[in-house]
Parts: structure tokens; C-alpha cells; sequence
């Protein structure tokens, strides 16, 4: 099909999915998500894998080689894992072979090849606007937001900074680098003694899925927390810990987004931990969470204004804390490729409100193809 082609052409989708970060696995499981929810009458599907090293593979069936590579898609761990291998193989009879030939060089050839690109990627080299960055070079539409709302709401400590000017609600928090730490340590130390006091969490800024992050019950954990935290990330984010709820809220749109219902979060151990997320997944999302229609008007709200405040695009998963006791709300942190699989909150969340997956990713496709004609 060529790109004078008009009338009722299939628009071409370039899938982006795997990456380098610590969610390749998550990022292989919302790539079949979608995979599943194009509808093939519409959509003609370019996949493209990128290796955990890095690497873009673009012919043949990038899926089965991403999703064979993976320890995941294989060790008995859930039926979700065995469901989605099966669901791997049977990609490759839905996907484009127009667009498989094993030459096209990506990113190069990626403005003849698709219309429009979907990076199904979460985490650093993703979802931080580097990849974001490469595809507004190569000028081609893309689903989600932008390379400056991408980038900041990807570090942890400037987000809250912007939110903050914002006068949007968050926990009491303070950002040290690396090197502040290593050459006054007892400085960090005091401030927390004297300030937020403990439990607090000792947070990457830039890492995402829990990982380097702890919770400090005490002094005498601390140091062990800033240095697992100062391996990942030059920068830390310290923050007072509030025994809370966890809640989240879907948006959707570009200049004036909607909000979802909200959903909740209950993890099993003492937070909302890596383990919890991805090894045990023993967590239980509750949809609709039960908040009253006042709060629930007010976290919409919320996640609308913060979306607006980092000039976010197409989507966004915004995760909340309500205090145990006192009901105070705050904004924990903003997501812009939230995670995307069968069981993951975002498209569960619009689907609780009147949104089924195929009509979202249609309506994600069309944000993109709008913002690209308004960017300037
Ligand atoms: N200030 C806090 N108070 C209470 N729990 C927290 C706090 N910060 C983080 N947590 C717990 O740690 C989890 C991961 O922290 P989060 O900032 O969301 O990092 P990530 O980007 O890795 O998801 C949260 O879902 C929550 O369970
Ligand atoms: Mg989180």
C-alpha cells in the first residue's frame, strides 16, 4: 500500500515496544494488549522490538523474538505469562507484511514506513522523552506526550517541583544528589531528624517501578537506603511517608483532558513495592474505588490540573495518597505511559468508565494525529 493510496486506507502503526528499562517485560505485555485491540479493518500494525541492550529489530516477528528472550514469557510464573506467549504467536498473522521487510533501517526509515507511532515503552529510554525526542526529528505522530511533559514527569524531583508552583497537594519532600550525600551525610541525616522525621522513603528520582526505593522506619536504616537509591540515580528524592491509600486516575485527551473513575491499589506487603508489582502480583485493584462523590469530583480535578501543569498529552495515569484518618489528599506521581496490559489499571479504569479498550486506543490514535497538526 502506497501513501497515495486514499479512500479507506489502513492507517499504519508503528509499535514500539521492549526497551532498555527495568519494564521491558510490562512493556512486551501492553504491546500485545494493543496488538489485540487494533481493529485490523482500520489499522495495518508495523511491530518493532527494541532489545534490552538497545538494539531496534524490525523484520521478520519482533514479538516472538523479544517475548522468547524473556525469562517472564516463560518460567511458569502465572497464567497471565503462559496466555500471552500464546497470544505472541498469534501476532504475526495480524501484523502488517508490508511493512516487515528486514531492511527498512528504524529509526530511519520509520517516517515512509507507519503514519503514526505508539511507543508502548514505560520507563527510562521511553517514557522520558528521549524516544519522544527521535520521533519529533523524524516528524511522525506519536501517541502520549511530548518531550517536555515526557522528561519531567519522569524525574520524580521536578515534577514536584512544577507541581508545587501548581499548588497541587504533596507530601513534605527535599531532593539530594549524590554528592551532597557522600560529602554531608550528617546534614541529610539532621534534616529528617528535625523535619519529616521517619517512616520516609528514599526514592531514585528517575527510576520508576519501585525499583531503589525503600522505606526508612528509622535512622538506622538510612544510610543502607541512600546508598541502594545513589546507585540507581544521581539524584534522590526523600519524602515524608503517610500511612494512606493508594489511588488512581486515568486522563485522557491533549488541551482539555477528562478524567476517570478512580481506582485503588491495595498491595499486600507494607507498600506498593517491585515485588508487588511484578514477581508476587499479589496486589487487589478495586474499580471503582470506594470514595465519595465529593472526593472523587476533587481527585479528578487534581489529576486534571496536574496534567495541564506538565503539559501532558493523549494519556496519563495519575497516583494519589489519602491519608488514613485525615482523608488529605496528595499527588504521589504522574505516569505517562502507564502500564497497558490486560490487567493493568489504566485501560481497566476507562473501561469502568464507558471507554472498552478498542474505542480508547482509537481515541489515543486521534489525539496523536491532532496534536501533530497543532504543534506549532
Ligand atoms: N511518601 C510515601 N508515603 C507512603 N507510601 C509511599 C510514599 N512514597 C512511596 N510510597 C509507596 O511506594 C510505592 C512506590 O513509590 P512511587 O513513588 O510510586 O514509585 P514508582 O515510580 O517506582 O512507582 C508507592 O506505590 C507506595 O506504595
Ligand atoms: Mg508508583
Amino acid at each position: 500500500m502506497t501513501s497515495d493510496d486514499t479512500g479507506a486506507r489502513r492507517i499504519r502503526i508503528g509499535l514500539l515496544f521492549g526497551g532498555r528499562s527495568a519494564e521491558h517485560d510490562v512493556s512486551l505485555r501492553s504491546a500485545l494488549t494493543i496488538i489485540d485491540a487494533l481493529d485490523p479493518e482500520k489499522f495495518d500494525i508495523l511491530p518493532i522490538g527494541i532489545t534490552r541492550s538497545g538494539q531496534w529489530l524490525s523484520g521478520g516477528d519482533p514479538m516472538r523474538a523479544l517475548t522468547s528472550a524473556s525469562p517472564m514469557f516463560h518460567v511458569g510464573s502465572g497464567e497471565e505469562s503462559s496466555d500471552e506467549t500464546l497470544d505472541a504467536s498469534a501476532t504475526s498473522a495480524l501484523v502488517s507484511q508490508a511493512g516487515s521487510s528486514a531492511s527498512m533501517s528504524v529509526p530511519n526509515g520509520i517516517t515512509e514506513a507507519v503514519d503514526i507511532v505508539f511507543p508502548a515503552l514505560h520507563g527510562p529510554m521511553g517514557e522520558d522523552g528521549t524516544v519522544q525526542g527521535m520521533l519529533e526529528l523524524a516528524g511522525v505522530p506519536y501517541v502520549g506526550s511530548g518531550v517536555l511533559g515526557s522528561a519531567v514527569a519522569m524525574d520524580k524531583a521536578v515534577t514536584k517541583t512544577v507541581l508545587e508552583q501548581a499548588g497541587l497537594p504533596q507530601v513534605p519532600w527535599r531532593l539530594v544528589t549524590r554528592k551532597d550525600w557522600r560529602r554531608d551525610p550528617a546534614g541529610t541525616r539532621d534534616w529528617i531528624a528535625t523535619s519529616i522525621g521517619f517512616p520516609c522513603f528514599v526514592k531514585p528520582a528517575n527510576m520508576g517501578s519501585s525499583v531503589g526505593i525503600s522505606k526508612v522506619h528509622g535512622i538506622d536504616e538510612f544510610d543502607t537506603a541512600m546508598e541502594l537509591a545513589t546507585f540507581h540515580d544521581r539524584r534522590i528524592v526523600i519524602e515524608q511517608g503517610v500511612p494512606a491509600r493508594e489511588i488512581e486516575i486515568a486522563v485522557l485527551g491533549n488541551d482539555e483532558p477528562i478524567a476517570s473513575v478512580a481506582g485503588e491499589v491495595r498491595p499486600r506487603g507494607e507498600y506498593y513495592d517491585y515485588n508487588a508489582k511484578y514477581v508476587d502480583d499479589t496486589a487487589e485493584l478495586i474499580i471503582p474505588a470506594p470514595v465519595d462523590a465529593d472526593l472523587l469530583g476533587y481527585l479528578q480535578g487534581l489529576a486534571v490540573d496536574a496534567f495541564k501543569a506538565l503539559d501532558l498529552a493523549g494519556l496519563a495515569r495519575v497516583d494519589f495518597f489519602i491519608e488514613r484518618n485525615t482523608d488529605r489528599v496528595f499527588i504521589n506521581e504522574i505516569n505517562t505511559l502507564p502500564g497497558f496490559t490486560s490487567i493493568s489499571m489504566y485501560p481497566m479504569l476507562w473501561e469502568a468508565s464507558g471507554v472498552p479498550i478498542g474505542e480508547l486506543i482509537d481515541r489515543l490514535i486521534q489525539l496523536a494525529l491532532e496534536r501533530h497538526a497543532e504543534r506549532f
